[in-house]
């Protein structure tokens, strides 16, 4: 699932897991800043108890997106705050995290381009040059 802000696509995680609570983290592994699911494929494991990030095999606590094993161990994808009223969820990009997303223009770029794999040529800047 993608959520729009600011213009920019952000790829998002919204989970009801433990008794029936509603959790959205952003669908970026710390490891690498890519989509855990980057072909589109499940975003579990074959357990269904751990978000796996398909390109290293990073499993994922789904309650609080915390890595249990992997290679970004110890770090956590980042959450966003989800509220369900009458049955509707919203979610809301903490300010820290909208901050933090600004200053890394460039992670905002790669977030709209999926398919661009690490290594690849980088993004532009909007008046058409390469950043350094
Ligand atoms: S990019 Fe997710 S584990 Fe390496």
């Amino acid at each position: 699932m993608d959520a729009l802000w600011e213009g920019h696509t952000l790829p998002m995680v919204l989970l009801r897991w433990t008794q029936g609570r509603v959790c959205a983290y952003l669908n970026l592994c710390p490891h690498m800043g890519v989509r855990l699911n980057r072909s589109g494929s499940a975003l579990f494991d074959r357990g269904r108890r751990h978000l796996l990030c398909t390109t290293h095999g990073a499993l994922f606590r789904p309650s609080d997106g915390l890595c249990v094993s992997g290679p970004c161990g110890g770090d956590h994808l980042d959450a966003l705050e989800a509220v369900e009223v009458f049955g509707q969820v919203q979610v809301f990009l903490p300010p820290a995290l909208a901050d933090q997303l600004r200053r890394q223009r460039g992670l905002i770029t790669a977030l709209e381009s999926p398919t661009t794999a690490p290594g690849a040529p980088g993004p532009s800047a909007p008046d058409g040059s390469t950043p350094e």
